[in-house]
């Protein structure tokens, strides 16, 4: 479409959850008041993104018997041989700094009797380092650290319920670099409808795809927008097929669809277990951290027994705690519980996993730059290397602030030129919004924990003639049921091919671990309007 209106800004960062603002704080101070202009570009309000629903919290070797080198054998283990160890070495290495940062600019998290931040444990990790805010609220109080920080810094303008749209490059896709982006924006006065931002560089820092599945922990706006846009920019991206599944996600019924209230991984940390219908403790045996294992194993583990017994879900049981620790320690998972009718200081709460994370994403090197010169990635959108197969607990708000710093620390002295956009030639068209229903049961249903070659091939066909189905109304409704198909296919393709299981990776048909055949990763780009 024409763009109705056009602004210009050095930096561009899509995006305002922990990854987002980071990256515009930091560059803004790295770039001086004279340097440039940085422009945060957000779908929604600025608090609407996932980080403010994180509730366990951020990991980091912050105690005192803790190690960066311990973390990260705990983060190479988890993610199953996909790891790459040198992004995993400056992640750990990096970590304690950047979160001590955080605090400065305001962040509070909880604290011990004697002042020492308070630590608690999750899944995967064989120590006490995961820092939380408010007990289970730690996602809300860093974003509202954040966006006061961001308040605090009036020169970084701010466009917000703002779509991004598609990268302006200045030749073709795969071979430009980036001239601009095109943004659709929804009823902000002068600046409605679609238009363009000229710039010379692009943070992509817009969070995930959960809403490819019918039942996922991620807010409504997490529809794989970047990821979308990348690709058609001509960018790479990897992993794709490591959608990690939370274990105990609540249950609340077989019609329940769109964003499920997470029981966080911290609630087994403080000491609750998962039960079967018959009361059997099913985690114990299984791994030598039972109940703590990494969320793979816990999943699959709920999974099988799901299936053996019949049931839609299994239970968890944190009675007790009672109501002093349950009101201390999760006041917000107390309230949530209670809001479904469950009193978790009394019953077991029923869970099951459901869509959580995306290990993959925009491949990135060491310093969140992206194959398309002037594009850069940090947080969920990227594939840093960090994850590989399966993200270990919590590293998530970490991986967006340590490499939101490494972007600002390169992306100054590597700015490009100015330069003019070329014709958009892409002629992909959009599909209507009333698809989504259909592609989310789908995929959840093919794509989720358990995949096998006759449910990928099947839902891959569906969503090959969902493609052809055209839109008669360009809304945000159809750029984001576009993006949701173009990444639910990418998925659906990436783990057709693995024929093994790997960490969140579980086909049913090929039940073993294939270090020999498929060590490595797969790569997704776009060709002829295809991935
Ligand atoms: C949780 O609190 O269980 C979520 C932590 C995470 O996904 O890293």
């Amino acid at each position: 479409p024409d763009p109705g209106w056009s602004v210009t800004a050095d930096v561009v960062v899509i995006g305002s959850g922990i990854a987002g603002l980071t990256a515009a704080l930091r560059l803004k101070e790295e770039l001086g008041p004279e340097g440039g202009k940085v422009l945060v570009v957000t779908k929604d309000r600025l608090a609407a993104g996932s980080t403010r629903w994180a509730q366990g919290g951020i990991a980091a070797a912050l105690g005192p018997e803790d190690t960066p080198a311990e973390h990260e054998l705990d983060t190479l283990v988890a993610g199953a041989g996909a790891c790459d160890p040198e992004a995993v070495r400056a992640l750990v290495t990096e970590g304690p700094a950047a979160v001590h940062e955080l605090i400065a600019l305001g962040a509070q998290f909880d604290r011990d009797p004697a002042g020492e931040l308070s630590l608690t444990r999750e899944g995967g990790h064989h120590r006490d380092r995961i820092a939380h805010a408010g007990g289970d609220a730690t996602g809300a109080e860093i974003q509202r650290a954040l966006i006061e920080a961001v308040g605090r810094a009036p020169e970084i303008e701010i466009i917000k319920r703002a779509l991004a749209v598609d990268l302006l490059l200045d030749g073709p896709a795969g071979e430009g670099g980036v001239a601009g982006v095109t943004l659709h924006v929804m009823g902000e006065g002068q600046r409605d409808g679609v238009g363009m931002v000229r710039c010379r560089a692009v943070v992509l820092a817009s969070g995930g795809m959960g809403q490819i599945f019918s039942q996922t922990t991620n807010p409504v706006v997490s529809t794989g927008d970047g990821m979308a846009l990348a690709l058609r920019g001509g960018a790479t991206l990897r992993d794709l097929e490591f959608v990690q599944f939370h274990p105990t996600v609540m249950w609340l019924g077989a019609d329940s669809v769109g964003q499920q209230p997470l029981i966080s991984e911290a609630v087994r940390g403080e000491g609750a277990f998962l039960v079967d219908d018959a009361g059997d403790r099913f985690m114990q045996g299984q791994h030598e951290l039972a109940d703590l294992a990494p969320r793979d194993v816990v999943a699959k583990a709920i999974m099988r027994r799901m299936m053996e017994t019949g049931r839609p879900h299994m239970w968890l049981d944190a009675r007790h705690f009672g109501e002093e620790k349950w009101q201390r320690r999760f006041p917000t998972i107390l309230a949530t519980c209670r809001s479904h009718g469950v009193d978790p200081v009394t019953e077991l709460i029923p869970v099951a996993p459901a869509c959580h994370y995306a290990s993959g994403g925009v491949r990135t090197d060491l310093w969140g730059r992206t194959d398309v010169p002037g594009l850069y990635a940090t947080g969920e959108v990227a594939c840093s290397g960090v994850h590989g197969a399966n993200r270990l607990a919590s590293n998530s708000l970490l991986e967006g602030l340590v490499f939101s710093r490494r972007i600002a620390a390169v992306l100054p002295g590597e700015l490009r030129p100015w330069s003019e956009p070329a014709t958009d030639e892409r002629t992909d068209g959009l599909v209507p919004g009333s698809v989504r229903r259909g592609l989310q049961d789908a995929m959840t249903t093919r794509v989720g924990v358990l995949r096998n070659a006759e449910g990928l091939a099947g839902v891959t066909d569906y969503l090959d003639d969902l493609a052809a189905t055209p839109a008669d109304l360009v809304d945000l409704d159809a750029w984001e049921t576009t993006n949701l198909l173009t990444i639910a296919s990418a998925v659906a393709d990436a783990a057709t091919v693995r024929e093994e299981t790997r960490g969140s990776h579980w086909r049913e048909d090929f039940p073993e671990r294939d270090d020999a055949t498929w060590a490595g990763h797969l790569d997704v780009r776009m060709r002829d309007g295809a991935t």
